[in-house]
């Protein structure tokens, strides 16, 4: 087996020879390391110089460009592992917040279990976010997954953690040249552009070995690009059937208190409305592939209570801000309803249209308790995918 570890860096000098010394120890004969380079600092002389003292093979791609940041980086590195002739390719980052020791099982498990992408996660078992420093970072993480995993929860069915930079790939698995990548989150990429069998590993998210994080804001604006690239998947006729029953609960407002009504009741009426049109909607041009697993009795029950109990958390909001605040019922409800939106689309793809998990067929013949999971249907489609092709 041949195992190529891809270690994106940017200016990550202090770190390089702390990762190869326990890279080194834990990997098997016929492995490498690939350290794919933007830096503007001596992170490439540091690389050299440990790299001629390594007792592994360690290679540098110093790129002059740093096209696609990090997941430019990642993608330039698959490249160059599969010209190599690599057949897994792992990827890490440089700073250590990711266990060396953990890169045989990845492989190993995606052997073992006949997977194409083994996902080393943070929030699966044992699994733990501790290094991310700040509550901040860990919400933005969570909540980013979470909607991640909302709009792709087919091609993520699996995947716990897709924000994750640490996995392992069988390397003629994914085409880079059907990636796009920018900003940060490449694993997202891959899974969400490719059909790919994929399991998880557990692990714990240290503290980085020296130096900072390179995280930005700009990050996360290229990450909200990325979703929008990869189409917003379902999100986008969720959001255009939305929008519609905004604009058709705003008509029904304004028409009601123009006849007379108290914004209280008219709100009322028109939330009541809208929350049946908009179910109606979903179900025929959101949801459609995934009604098969319950009753549609039970769909719009559960679509009701939590519109429900939503629109009455809103009318409430509604009328405190009106009176306290911003007189303007119409603008509150505008603001609130966009709001509202986000939550509700959660709400709809994590519960009401669930998909459950599945293993891979070679987990199921190991004979391995998989109680309550379903063996992989091979034609299920994510429509959230459809921009892929
Ligand atoms: N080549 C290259 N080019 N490498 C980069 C670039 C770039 O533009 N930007 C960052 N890197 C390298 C860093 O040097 C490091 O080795 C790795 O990518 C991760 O960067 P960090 O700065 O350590 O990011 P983080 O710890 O905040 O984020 C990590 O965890 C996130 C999960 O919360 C990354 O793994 C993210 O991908 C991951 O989503
Ligand atoms: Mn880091």
């Amino acid at each position: 087996m041949t195992v190529t570890v891809v270690v994106p860096t940017f200016n990550e000098g202090p770190n390089v020879a702390e990762l190869v010394r326990r890279l080194a120890a834990a990997l098997p004969a016929g492995s490498d390391v690939l350290f794919v380079d933007d830096s503007l600092d001596d992170t490439p002389d540091i690389i050299r110089s440990v790299a001629a003292r390594a007792t592994l093979p360690v290679r540098l791609l110093h790129r002059a460009e740093a096209t696609g940041g990090l997941s430019g980086a990642v993608v330039a590195g698959i490249e160059s592992a599969r010209a190599a002739g690599a057949e897994w390719v792992v990827v890490m980052d440089g700073d250590l917040q990711h266990p060396p020791e953990l890169v045989p099982a990845l492989v190993e498990r995606g052997v073992t279990d006949g997977a194409d992408v083994v996902v080393a996660s943070r929030y699966t078992g044992a699994g733990d976010a501790g290094g991310l420093d700040g509550w901040r970072r860990k919400l933005v993480s969570k909540a980013s997954g979470l909607l991640a995993r909302s709009m792709f929860p087919v091609r993520l069915r699996n995947v716990t953690d897709p924000m994750t930079g640490f996995f392992a790939l069988r390397a003629d698995r994914v085409d880079p040249t059907t990636l796009q990548p920018r900003g940060f989150k490449i694993l997202l990429e891959i899974l969400a552009r490719t059909k790919l069998v994929v399991v998880e590993e557990a692990f714990v998210f240290a503290e980085r070995f020296a130096g900072e994080s390179k995280a930005s804001f700009a990050n996360g604006v290229r990450y909200v690009q990325q979703l929008w690239n990869l189409r917003f998947g379902r999100l986008s006729p969720f959001a255009v059937i939305g929008a519609l029953g905004a604009l058709l609960n705003l008509a029904i407002l304004a028409g009601l208190q123009a006849a007379g009504m108290h914004y209280l009741p008219a709100v009322i009426a028109s939330n009541g409305l809208t929350i049946i049109t908009n179910f109606l909607l979903q179900e025929r041009f959101v949801f459609r592939d995934l009604r098969g697993t319950t009753s549609s009795a039970r769909r719009f029950a559960q679509s009701f209570a939590f519109n429900g109990s939503e629109a009455v958390v809103r009318t409430l909001l509604l009328w405190w801000i009106v009176e306290r605040a911003v007189p303007y019922p119409e603008l509150v409800q505008a603001v609130l309803i966009f709001v509202a939106f986000l939550v509700r689309f959660v709400f709809h793809a994590q519960v009401v249209y669930r998909v459950r998990r599945t293993v891979p067929e070679a987990t199921l013949a190991q004979g391995i308790d998989v109680q309550g999971l379903e063996a992989p249907d091979v034609d299920a489609r994510d429509l959230g995918t459809r921009a892929a092709g």
